[in-house]
């Protein structure tokens, strides 16, 4: 039988693009908003059902995740933490989170990956479905030559999988969400470093296509996939949540709200959770959706 899917935030690397904001502060850790910004990938894994996460980190920001998240005890969940020494590749969550997951399939999520749309949920849980193989997502953006890109025959078929290729495949990116069999952690030790010296993604992926078990979701119009890769996009993803939250009243990436919901916590918990915060709106949201 398979076991309960498991959940990894990557939540490691230099920020040297955030320089000098990220000098002294891990980049996922950077407010979005009203929130951290590792809150918004740990609400996509909760929506997912998932309710054990490893969040890998660097050695420096260790601790500064442990005071941030805790547990995980107050959303009623588990969080654990390790540690990448360097940042030597995506796949590396996998070599690293091997234990953790000990055989159980996964969601893996960058720390820096926000999502929001209208069906959500659903696409989720169409993923956690696929017993088989690894399910990614497409998201399409106008410079795909950044990111991994699909690309399709024409019949719609991906492929081809290319990191950051100088001439796209096509407008859609992969982006930073990959719901992977338990085989993840042994292909993951068979990847060789690239060109600049990393464990690419996207020979993970590869790996998946060539056997015929990769599957791809693409994100439509409904959806948004932001961008925290520069100081201005950080900005606009800000201006994103803040528009959204103010307009509809609504919460974006609020781990509190998902748990409530999940019922993984009581209307009690989460009072006491909007006491903590009774001096912003964000508290106040909280005490709002439990008291119904
Ligand atoms: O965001 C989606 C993109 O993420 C994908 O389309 C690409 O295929 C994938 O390679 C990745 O591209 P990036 O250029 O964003 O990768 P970057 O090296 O910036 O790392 C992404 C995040 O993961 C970043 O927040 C830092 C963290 N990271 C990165 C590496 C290489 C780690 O925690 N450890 C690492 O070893």
């Amino acid at each position: 039988m398979t076991k309960q899917r498991k959940g990894i935030i990557l939540a490691g690397g230099t920020g040297t693009r955030l320089f000098p904001v990220t000098l002294g502060i891990s980049k996922q850790l950077v407010p979005v908003y009203d929130k951290p910004m590792i809150y918004y990938p740990l609400s996509v894994l909760m929506l997912s059902g998932i309710k054990e996460i490893l969040i890998i980190t660097t050695p420096v920001d260790h601790a500064q995740f442990v005071r941030v998240l805790g547990d995980g005890s107050q959303w009623g969940i588990s969080l654990q933490f390790a540690i990448q020494e360097t940042p030597d590749g995506l796949p590396q969550a996998y070599l690293i989170g091997e234990q953790f997951l000990d055989g159980a399939p996964s969601a893996l999520i960058l720390g820096d990956n926000i999502f929001y749309g209208n069906g959500l949920v659903e696409l989720l849980k169409n993923a956690d479905g696929h017993a088989l193989g690894v399910t990614v997502f497409g998201y399409r953006v106008r410079d795909p030559e950044r990111y991994g890109v699909f690309g399709f025959d024409d019949h719609g078929k991906v492929v081809s999988i290319v990191e950051k290729p100088s001439k796209p495949g096509s407008n859609y990116a992969i982006t930073g969400l990959y719901f992977a069999d338990e085989t993840a952690p042994d292909r993951s030790r068979d990847i060789r470093p690239s060109a600049r010296g990393e464990l690419e993604i996207t020979s993970l992926l590869n790996s998946y296509l060539e056997e015929g078990v990769l599957n791809v979701e693409l994100m439509g119009r409904g959806f948004s996939w932001l961008d925290t890769g520069t100081h201005a996009s950080l900005l606009n993803a800000s201006n994103f949540v803040k528009t959204m939250t103010e307009r509809q009243g609504l919460q974006v990436g609020s781990p509190d709200e998902v748990a409530f919901h999940q019922n993984w916590i009581s209307r009690e918990d989460l009072l006491r959770r909007a006491k903590k915060f009774d001096k912003n709106y964000y508290g106040k949201y909280l005490k709002q959706i439990a008291q119904g």
